[in-house]
């Protein structure tokens, strides 16, 4: 692989998918990894992340200097260029004086490998406190900006090379093709990473782990465990059941997708659990977001357990064998969200990752833990799933649980699922799909307003819009969803969700806000 060391930034991920986009595998690794435990990695090139300090505040995020003798080709960003610039006798002037945002950059002669082939003048996309003032001795300067002499350097006899700007964001004009420079040219990466060889490099995984196990796969209707349990059977054929969790928090129409088209297109052995009504009692007067979160996680295995019970009980399995693996959909940004990925901060825990109860007793398969979400759909299409299921939204596992504030009811369920397939399909008649990443539709249960219907006064619940433009859910905007569209979502919902007389939609952005709003 290549491994992204990660410095505490936000763009770490960032980096890992446009080194993906550059079909090259990645990985994020915390940048308190040792020379040892990169030799073991065997990486063909590192990429050392930006980072929020300063190389001389206390408690900068240091970095084992003997890696750069490793002789592994490697790009220092930001941070990470100043890490390295300093590691190898460069000079990193604390000016305190910031550059941020969009920035002239001018290259230095022909911009060495690592610029090759660009203009001589581009935008790039600055945030940074302190500066290289000299490049480190046998480093060549490859760029500059009015306040920064070395913005960019390189040694290509080492395969060295840094870069002052953040070339994975996309305000940096030239961005993606410096990261090609990087893997292709530079450390001469071929670019053979593709949705292919990940389906054959995880069924060979999922044999190794499986052997001649049972495995139960859970299907939430969503993209991820839908493809993570086509992955599975493509390994193991009908040593796999999956079992689809009607928790009563699913949205309209999605239970006959997933037992007849879905089912359709993979063979896949299905079995359907009403647990509804243990959810819903399980769930019952809790309001706090944390707390549904782990109730619906717990409950999730619970009634894994007992599917699993019943199949060898009903004899399903001749020979009596128990069913030791699970199959999750969990991604990659999921894990590192949850913390479980390089110590990064805990969000919220996502109901696959931190939610688990403890003493479960099942085995994880998770064959999407290292790919992003667009992966995944690529997989899925190549595996032959329903574009219906593979280009579907995002939608979480806790299901319309997480889009009440409040405590969850079969009423209020109801409510929210009429309202969320107005907006689906309203979205969808106005040709939005692909402009939106997903769009809760949010019940305030808790919240009440007047309002006027007829000659009536009336005082009923709020719905919040929250449709979202983004590129993998780390981070996302607001959609800008035309305003006929939005006036008419708002005209049906009010005329014919009755308990609703009110719809407002949320203009803010991730971060601040989360998308989901729980
Ligand atoms: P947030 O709300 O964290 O959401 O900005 C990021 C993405 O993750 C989805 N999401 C979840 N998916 N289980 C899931 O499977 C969860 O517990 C969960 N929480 C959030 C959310 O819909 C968005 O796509």
């Amino acid at each position: 692989p290549v491994l992204v060391v990660d410095f505490g930034a936000q763009y770490a991920q960032l980096i890992a998918r446009r080194v993906r986009e550059a079909r090259v595998y990645s990985e994020i690794v915390p940048h308190t990894i040792t020379a040892a435990e990169v030799r073991e990695k065997n990486p063909v090139g590192m990429i050392l992340s930006g980072g929020p300090s300063s190389v001389y505040a206390d408690g900068a995020p240091g970095f084992d200097s003997e890696i750069f003798d490793l002789g592994i080709p490697t790009l220092g960003i930001c941070y990470g260029f100043q890490v390295m610039a300093r590691a190898l006798g460069g000079e990193v002037a604390h000016t305190g004086k910031r550059e941020y945002g969009s920035t002239d950059a001018e290259l230095t002669g022909d911009g060495g490998t690592l610029l090759t082939g660009q203009p001589a003048e581009q935008t790039v996309w600055m945030s940074h406190g302190d500066s290289v003032a000299a490049a480190p001795e046998g480093f060549q300067v490859l760029a500059s900006t009015a306040s920064t002499p070395v913005a960019a350097f390189g040694n290509d006899e080492r395969c060295l090379y840094g870069v002052q700007w953040h070339p994975e964001v996309k305000h940096s004009a030239y961005g993606q093709n410096v990261l090609e420079n990087f893997l292709h040219e530079a450390a001469g990466i071929a670019p053979d990473w593709n949705s292919g060889n990940v389906i054959a490099e995880q069924v060979e995984r999922i044999r190794a782990q499986i052997g001649s196990g049972k495995v139960i796969a859970g299907l939430s209707g969503g993209v991820d465990s839908a493809v993570a349990a086509a992955l599975v059977h493509e390994a193991v054929g009908d040593q796999l059941t999956a079992v689809f969790v009607d928790h009563g928090l699913l949205r309209q129409d999605e239970r006959r997708q997933v037992e007849e088209d879905y089912v359709a297109a993979t063979g896949i052995r299905l079995v359907t659990v009403d647990a509804a009504d243990v959810f819903l009692d399980a769930l019952d007067g809790v309001s706090d977001p944390e707390q549904k979160r782990k109730i619906i996680g717990r409950e999730f295995i619970r009634t894994f357990e007992r599917a699993q019970a019943d199949l060898v009980a009903e004899s399903l399995e001749s020979d009596g064998d128990p069913i030791r693996f699970l199959v999750q959909g969990t991604l990659y940004p999921d894990v590192v969200e949850s913390g479980g990925g390089t110590g990064t901060a805990n969000i919220k825990s996502h109901h696959n990752v931190g939610g688990l109860p403890e003493d479960m007793t099942f085995e994880l398969v998770e064959p999407l833990r290292t790919l992003f979400k667009d992966e995944v759909r690529a997989i899925g299409r190549e595996l032959g799933l329903p574009e219906e299921i593979v280009g579907r939204q995002p939608f979480p596992g806790p299901g319309l649980g997480i889009r009440i504030v409040g405590s969850v009811t079969a009423e209020r369920l109801e409510v929210l699922r009429e309202a969320d397939a107005i907006v689906r399909e309203e979205l969808t008649a106005a040709g939005l799909d692909n402009e939106i990443w997903q769009c809760p539709v949010v019940l305030l249960a808790d919240v009440r307003s007047v309002g006027v219907q007829g000659d009536g006064r009336t005082y009923g619940h709020p719905i919040v819009l929250r449709p979202v433009s983004s590129e993998d859910a780390m981070t996302a905007d607001w959609t800008r969803v035309p305003y006929d569209v939005l006036a008419r979502i708002s005209n049906r919902i009010t005329n014919e969700v009755e308990e609703v007389n009110r719809v407002v939609l949320d203009v803010t952005s991730k971060p601040p806000g989360t998308i989901e709003w729980e």
